[in-house]
């Protein structure tokens, strides 16, 4: 076999050879356009490495039952955290951009229309591998209208497979150790007695989220899977919970920086094109900021912080369930 050489190996000749400016075809040569470029490619590039960790997540959780404390679900964990590390780096990697001035960005802007970031099908795919429907998407004409129809079949495509937010709601159904009225009637009464006057309205919504009664919000998770994601985050310290434990928490951390890196990204397009109309046609800055708000993905995970209670007061779990947790009889 041939040896291995290492500009062969990573293909560097095609990636490297990927920089056409626009401002060259056209004669201006402006100088930060190569910046502009090699920073999308890298984002583009960890969005490939994104995409690949979310879809082997996905392929976890299709199994007809996964163990909770299997290797399948430390895998998971590993992987969901490594992808919260990348995101760090995306985050960051605004800094870089920023170093471009707004004169600078003039001197080529014009001649990327109606080119734009907007047409990211890998981000995109992130968004609706993870759990984005087409139906939550804020201006979804716009998101329509700006890709190509390749792109759109894709995307369309993938939004009718079980994302990863409807996996995990259907692994936390399958949880067994939360199956227990008495509890719940417990707690419920318990959280009751926690609320301070202003917060009474709790109720109603814990209700909602946790019965299913009156005018169910909408939500991403089932009555049955908020009561296991409540119960992991209220007998953590069990054994057995710490991996689910860790699992939610990678999600939430996930959606964190994911709008962390929007909002720096708004923050990025109002210093370099202030009111201006994005390249590819939306409001701009209006358009992203509506997008920020609608597309948190894990926030039913994240809204039932609300019902939490103190450590010290919660009911003791039946003898047989502890023992089924692991070692803690606390
Ligand atoms: C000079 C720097 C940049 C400016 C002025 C800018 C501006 C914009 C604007 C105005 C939009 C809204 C859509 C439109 O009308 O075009 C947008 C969307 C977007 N941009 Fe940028 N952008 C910049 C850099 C980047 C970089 C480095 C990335 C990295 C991949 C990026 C990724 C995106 C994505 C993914 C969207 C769609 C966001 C969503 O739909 O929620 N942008 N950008």
């Amino acid at each position: 076999m041939k040896p291995v050489y290492y500009s062969e190996y990573l293909q560097l000749d095609k990636i490297l050879n990927a920089q056409e400016l626009e401002s060259d075809k056209h004669q201006k040569h402006a100088h930060d356009e190569m910046l502009f470029v090699v920073i999308h490619q890298a984002y583009e590039l960890w969005f490939k490495q994104l995409l690949f960790e979310a879809d082997s997540v996905i392929n976890i959780f299709s199994k007809e039952s996964i163990n909770d404390n299997s290797p399948d679900l430390q895998v998971a964990v590993h992987r969901l955290n490594r992808m919260g590390t990348i995101l760090k780096v995306l985050v960051q990697q605004i800094d870089i951009m920023e170093t471009m001035t707004p004169m600078d960005f003039l001197d080529f802007r014009d001649m990327l229309r109606p080119a734009s970031g907007f047409q990211s099908i890998q981000f995109k795919m992130l968004e609706a591998l993870l759990g984005l429907k087409y139906e939550h998407r804020h201006g979804q004409q716009y998101y329509i209208s700006q890709l190509n129809e390749t792109d759109v079949a894709k995307i369309k495509s993938l939004e009718s497979r079980k994302t990863l937010l409807e996996l995990v709601n259907n692994w936390l159904e399958r949880m067994p150790y939360f199956k227990n009225e008495n509890l719940w009637s417990d707690y419920r009464a318990l959280y009751a007695s926690s609320l301070q006057e202003a917060e009474l309205g709790n109720l109603e919504h814990f209700d909602n989220i946790f019965f299913n009664s009156g005018n169910a919000e909408h939500r991403s998770l089932s009555a049955d899977a908020s009561k296991a994601a409540l119960f992991i985050m209220l007998y953590r310290h069990y054994p057995l919970m710490h991996l689910p434990f860790e699992l939610i928490e990678s999600l939430l951390e996930i959606d964190e920086l994911l709008s962390t890196w929007r909002f720096r990204h708004i923050n990025m397009v109002g210093r370099i094109i202030g009111m201006r109309t994005g390249t590819g046609g939306s409001t701009g800055k209006g358009y992203l900021k509506g997008a920020l708000d609608a597309h948190y993905i894990f926030k039913d995970f994240s809204s039932l912080t609300s019902f939490l209670i103190e450590r010290s007061k919660l009911p003791k779990l039946n003898l047989d369930i502890v023992e089924k947790l692991g070692f803690d009889k606390d």
